[in-house]
């Protein structure tokens, strides 16, 4: 499939997805949400892919925002079903996706580009990267699951002080906050993030679909993320990735995950 604002580069068995609107610092229209939904599709499709990195085009930005442009002069009906539509078919789709997504933020994340980050299993930055959420200084709020995913990542006062003074932080801070697990070297970020993504790969993703629902079910209200995770222990014992993983482990071999 083509797209026009977004690419992917397949690397073995990592894909890289990477928004590309350099000139509007990778902003979030409707298209490129349309288009990183259909792309993360194609991607769960392809059997040989086992991780997705997101990334932006360019040196400056990771993503930042949604696009100022599309929205402002959005009526509240409007406002909603933006926000609804987004976290339906990019943000929340992310977070359940089936098979790891790294986000590996190359720049500025700000508003939508932050809380596309956030919706990603988990985040490298540059030491260039500035990540904040200034939709208050626009007099309006997150819409893209911001005001719940802040808060779970880097703590509810924390998250508050971001949203309300919309001030953009550093890496290192981001780092220190445990909002990324790592900072890397601008030139560095995507080859480290794929040394990360190729631990992944030697791992069973039928067992890590698992875990994602098992994480991803504690922060639901009305789920029990522990019996959840006890469900879904127990199913793992009827994979053949657990006779394999097992087998290989008590035979001193490198283990060769059938279920992919
Ligand atoms: N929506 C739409 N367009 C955006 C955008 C956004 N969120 N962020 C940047 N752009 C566009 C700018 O309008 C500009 O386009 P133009 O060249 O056609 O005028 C281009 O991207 C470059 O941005 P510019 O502001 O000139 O770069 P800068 O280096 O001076 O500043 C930022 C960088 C990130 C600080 C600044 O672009 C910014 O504050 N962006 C908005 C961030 C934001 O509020 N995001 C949350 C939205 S809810």
């Amino acid at each position: 499939m083509s797209y026009q604002n977004i690419s992917i580069d397949l690397q073995g068995r990592i894909a890289i997805l990477k928004i590309d609107r350099p000139s509007k610092l990778n902003a979030l229209n409707r298209e490129t949400i349309d288009e990183l939904h259909e792309g993360l599709i194609e991607l769960e499709n392809d059997n040989d892919i086992k991780v997705v990195i997101i990334t932006g085009s360019g040196e400056k930005a990771f993503v930042a925002g949604a696009d100022i442009s599309e929205f402002a002069d959005y009526s509240v009906d409007e406002g909603k079903d933006l926000a609804a539509s987004g976290q339906e078919k990019l943000f929340d789709y992310i977070e359940n996706f089936s098979k790891p997504v790294i986000a590996a933020i190359n720049g500025f994340a700000l508003g939508g580009g932050l809380e596309l980050a956030m919706a990603a299993h988990f985040r490298t930055a540059s030491k260039n990267a500035k990540m904040g959420l200034p939709e208050v200084s626009l007099g309006v709020i997150p819409g893209y699951g911001g005001t719940q995913r802040l808060p779970q990542l880097v703590g509810k006062g924390k998250a508050m002080e971001m949203i309300m003074t919309a001030e953009m932080i550093p890496a290192d801070e981001a780092y220190r906050l445990g909002l990324v697990n790592h900072v890397f070297e601008q030139e560095d970020l995507i080859e480290n993030t794929k040394a990360i993504a190729k631990k992944i790969c030697n791992n069973s993703l039928v067992a890590i679909k698992a875990a994602i629902e098992a994480v991803n079910a504690g922060y639901v209200f009305d789920e029990d993320g522990y019996d959840i995770e006890i469900n879904a222990f127990g199913e793992a014992f009827g994979t053949d990735d657990f006779k394999e993983g097992t087998q290989a482990f008590l035979n001193k071999r490198k283990a060769e995950f059938p279920g992919e």
